[in-house]
């Protein structure tokens, strides 16, 4: 990736939000914006930092009223309230050394073996979490924040330097997920410098850290991780789940249908401790479930087969929370996005449901049939009820394959046809050109070009 060609991509940040003007009627439902007309927009202002690309980790934090950004070699704080009011820029590069490796390891000097920051979160009242590609040799940082609003404070605490593995990519080109729980981290990420060992990685934290079975691509094939939440089911912490949401190559397509690439959600226990033998420091509780986002049309229907983003509207009962998911197609023909909702509860039954299973090499995939290993894998471990003592045979799912056989169908939401104001709230936006548009079904609605994210978008369905 050129320097050139990444800051075409992502040519600044802009803020925007809403112009709560009284007395305005407001004024009629938007679903198409282009940069210039939010530029022309009142509410727009732009920050840039100077010889730096790469806006890639956001956090807002509306207790302090700052927007934190992650960029190439730089951590940024901005006020929420004024983009370019109190802005603090911390310079975190990687060390020449790291960088001289990263080149001698054949890679450029001038824009692969700099320090891209892909990773930040909260993590306790004073510090983030900010994780970078740090020259092909990932590493993580904590960084002072303050705790007061009026008093702005951007430090890079050198006490504490954490390895990057498994949290950050190698690679400033591929993308992370994560959440971070209490003091723990869960990433979807590659793990190596091939960029080939994809995993699903708990780390950080007092417990001993657990991941996907390498290199097997029942687990993960190839996959792109897009988002990662923490959802808690109940009262009981035992029974937290974390769910991961990625693309990935099926294994389960048939081979006369070529690559198959589909999306997930995939979940964890929070308590998994990992398994026995083989499975030590391995998830023991790892299962994904295919989402589907299609559009019926005259024509038949559009299949998105590409997971973009995934926006959790989160309710008191979270069985109830729904998820915005927006999807992309891969098709060359015909290029378009939907916004597809998915509830919790239609996304726990999945995984309540059979496994997809495939008897030998010569079989069909097939819904599981034979008894199920009880506990079910899907149920965490609590006081009452204890990951089972026997490690589960490696013949019966899930230890053959994690895959369930359900398949989650979303629904196209009802604000996509229309209604839905911009404004209300924050929007962060990353601008990128080439971000897909998008086709709203049945609505015969313009679609939206250039320049929104589709996190942003997803944020601003999920609002009305
Ligand atoms: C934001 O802050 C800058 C610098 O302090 C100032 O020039 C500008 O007028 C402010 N803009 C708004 C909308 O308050
Ligand atoms: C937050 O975490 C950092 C890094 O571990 C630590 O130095 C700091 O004391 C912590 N602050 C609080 C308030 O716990």
């Amino acid at each position: 990736m050129g320097r050139a060609g990444a800051a075409a991509m992502i040519p600044g940040l802009a803020l925007l939000w809403a112009v709560g003007v009284g007395g305005v009627a407001p004024s009629p439902p938007r679903l198409r914006l282009s940069f210039q007309e939010l530029q022309a927009w009142h509410g727009l202002q732009t920050f840039s930092l100077e010889r730096t690309c790469c806006y890639e980790a956001l956090l807002v934090d509306e207790e302090r009223g700052r927007l934190f950004v992650g960029a190439e070699n730089h951590v940024a704080s901005l006020s929420l309230d004024n983009i370019s009011k109190q802005a603090k820029k911390l310079a975190w590069p990687a060390p020449v050394e790291w960088r001289e490796e990263c080149n001698w390891a054949g890679k450029d000097i001038g824009t692969e073996c700099m320090n891209f920051v892909k990773l930040l979160h909260a993590y306790n009242h004073t510090h983030l979490l900010a994780c970078g590609t740090g020259a092909f040799h990932p590493t993580c940082a904590f960084v002072e924040v303050g705790h007061r609003p009026e008093e702005p404070v951007l430090r890079l605490d050198p006490g504490r330097i954490e390895d990057g593995k498994g949290k950050s990519p190698y690679d400033p080109r591929h993308r992370a997920a994560s959440v971070l729980v209490g003091e723990e981290l869960y990433s979807g990420v590659a793990a190596d410098l091939m960029g080939r060992d994809f995993t699903i990685f708990r780390s950080l934290g007092q417990r001993p850290s657990l991941r996907t079975e390498p290199h097997d691509s029942r687990w993960l094939n190839e996959p792109k991780f897009v988002k990662v939440f923490w959802i808690p089911e109940s009262e009981n912490p035992d029974d937290d789940k974390i769910y991961f949401f990625f693309r990935e190559t099926a294994v389960e397509a048939a081979p006369a249908m070529g690559r198959l690439l589909v999306s997930r959600v995939g979940q964890i226990c929070r308590n998994d401790v990992g398994g026995q033998r083989s499975l030590v420091n391995k998830w023991t509780t790892f299962l994904k479930a295919r989402l589907v986002c299609s559009v019926p049309g005259v024509e038949g229907d559009t299949h998105f087969d590409q997971l973009q983003d995934v926006f959790l509207l989160s309710s008191r009962d979270h069985r109830t929370s729904l998820l915005y998911a927006v999807f992309s197609t891969s098709s060359s023909i015909f290029q378009g996005s939907a916004v597809c909702v998915y509830s919790m509860n239609d996304v726990r039954r999945a995984f309540l449901g059979p496994f997809a299973h495939k008897e030998g090499p010569m079989h069909q995939w097939v819904s599981y049939q034979g008894r199920v290993p009880y506990p079910r894998p899907e149920t965490c471990a609590t006081t009452h009820f204890t990951t089972p003592s026997k490690p589960l045979a490696p013949s019966v799912p899930p230890r053959t394959s994690p895959t369930m056989s359900s398949i989650l169908r979303g629904t196209t939401p009802s604000c996509t046809t229309l209604s839905c104001p911009l404004g209300g709230g924050l929007f962060s936006y990353k601008l990128e050109p080439i971000t897909p548009s998008l086709k709203l079904p049945r609505t015969g609605l313009q679609p939206l070009t250039d320049t929104m994210t589709s996190s942003s978008l997803a944020q601003t369905l999920a609002r009305c």
